[in-house]
């Protein structure tokens, strides 16, 4: 069998030469973090690392559709600009061979560390172990000689053990592992004093039977006075990746739950990971792909992509809000501005000359001067009407959606979620656009909805629009935003 490095540079130098045509897609995104060529899907490893942003993710070099995972990476000293670095792990070794599967990094005192679920096929189901990982130079990773560090799931687990998320709290360290046992998800807890012997301490977490069969890629983490868990949850329909909202006992391990909802409304989100800026942010990515989904650029060698990173917040409700980071204005260039319109059924072409597909847009609409039934953003407009994407608001419902029934190529249809907008009647809509996506931000980040859309390259177009009546917007704002890649 070859070396970790020699598999690693293997991988590393196929995805450069399938990188050049990859390269030529007019679907890639202009600053959103994506592989040289291949498939990604989850994001792992993220962390603050000595000055920088280290980034991870799920990644199949070989082909763009889901293989042996590798870990790929990408590094950035300000959450904006990043650089592609080699392929951090390939599938290597007895207990890893089909896949180095989802996990976290953590800063070992200046020792760049990552946990991940080693995956091995071994009858009808997978053999998944937790594994470590360390670098000397934050690029080259050697695998643990006592690799796997848990080599088994625990009772209370199954053979569904994967995705190991590590944090320190109070000197000791501690991991949380998606699990599922009879049919309940469950999140289990381990601790440790060295990140290589680990002692389990029981169930975190469990659904109470209405939260899926089984949790992927849990993370815990303490917000404002709470703590949230996220987990992916397979098997809750009509639901892809939760956040729950509750209290954590060190003393007894367990997580007590006191609500949950959806993290994103949009089509394509799952898997979020989050961690620690060094200035106390908690910051998220998402995948920004679902599992089962079309994958149009799959015919151009690539597929999958993540979302921008976000800041969470507690809001005084108890809920969750998401706004892409502050440094992203950065990338804002030419500038337009609009203000005081009223936007009227049957009428188009209120924001001359804002075209584009790499744009960031501020929309405020006043709720106390509208009778539409509902009214919006159109992006990816074509010249000739027959394509776009639609951004809708129905005020009445209120239900902010995202409708890509006329995107072009990919999954069509409509998905939304419900806004409360309060007493301020007012909707604010951020929406940042990409070559293939459609990032959505209401009120503040108290939704969100990710979306990818595939239309014609030439389809730029952007407009506001009312159905039934009319609306009055107050601002909308618009940069062209600069590329990265
Ligand atoms: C989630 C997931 C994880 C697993 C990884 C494999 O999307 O299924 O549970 O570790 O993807 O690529």
């Amino acid at each position: 069998m070859e070396s970790h490095q020699e598999l690693v540079r293997r991988a590393q130098s196929f995805a450069e030469q399938a990188a050049v045509d990859v390269a030529k897609d007019p679907y890639r995104h202009g600053y959103h973090i994506m592989a040289p060529a291949g498939w990604i899907n989850d994001p792992n490893g993220l962390v603050y690392f000595k000055g920088e942003y280290h980034v991870f993710f799920q990644y199949h070099p070989y082909s763009a559709v889901w293989g042996p995972m590798h870990w790929g990476h990408v590094r950035s000293k300000d959450l904006v600009h990043w650089e592609h670095l080699p392929v951090a792990l390939a599938p290597s070794e007895e207990y890893d061979r089909d896949g180095c599967f989802s996990g976290s990094a953590v800063d070992d005192n200046g020792v760049l560390t990552l946990i991940y679920t080693g995956n091995v096929y071994a009858g009808p189901k997978a053999k998944q172990v937790q594994c470590i990982t360390t670098s000397t130079d934050d690029v080259r990773f050697e695998k643990y000689v006592g690799n796997p560090v848990i080599a088994q799931p625990p009772v209370d687990g199954s053979a569904d053990f994967r995705d190991p998320k590590v944090w320190m709290h109070d000197g000791k360290w501690y991991m949380v592992v998606g699990s599922g046992k009879e049919g309940v998800g469950r999140a289990l807890l381990y601790s440790s004093s060295d990140l290589c012997r680990w002692e389990y301490v029981g169930v975190l977490s469990a659904s109470d039977g209405s939260l899926g069969y089984m949790w992927e890629c849990p993370d815990l983490f303490p917000l404002a006075d709470k703590h949230i868990l996220i987990i992916s949850p397979m098997g809750m329909p009509g639901h892809k990746n939760i956040y729950m909202v509750g209290t954590m006992d060190y003393t007894t391990g367990k997580f007590t739950r006191e609500s949950y909802a959806e993290l994103d409304y949009g089509a394509d989100f799952y898997a979020a990971q989050t961690f620690l800026g060094p200035d106390g942010r908690r910051i998220l990515f998402g995948w920004m792909n679902m599992w089962g989904t079309k994958q149009p650029t799959e015919a151009n060698g690539w597929a999958g992509a993540l979302t921008l990173p976000r800041e969470l917040k507690l809001l005084p409700d108890g809920t969750l809000s998401q706004n892409p980071v502050s440094e992203l204005r950065s990338l804002r260039r030419d500038h337009y501005y609009f203000s005081d319109l009223v936007v009227t059924s049957g009428a188009s072409g209120y924001l001359d000359g804002v075209t584009g597909d790499q744009l960031e847009i501020i929309a405020e609409f006043d709720l106390h001067q509208c009778d539409a039934s509902q009214f919006g953003v159109k992006v990816r407009c074509s010249a000739d009407g027959s394509q776009e994407t639609r951004v809708v608001f129905r005020p009445k419902e209120e239900m902010l959606e995202v409708d890509r029934s006329q995107s072009g190529l990919g999954e069509g249809g409509c998905r939304g979620g419900k806004l409360d907008t309060g007493k301020e009647g007012v909707l604010r809509l951020h929406i940042f656009l990409d070559r293939s996506s459609v990032e959505l931000f209401g009120n503040e980040g108290r939704i969100a909805l990710s979306s990818r859309v595939y239309p014609e390259p030439s389809s730029q177009g952007v407009d506001v629009f009312a159905e039934d009546g009319s609306v009055k917007l107050i601002r909308l704002e618009a940069w062209r935003l600069q590329s990265i890649w």
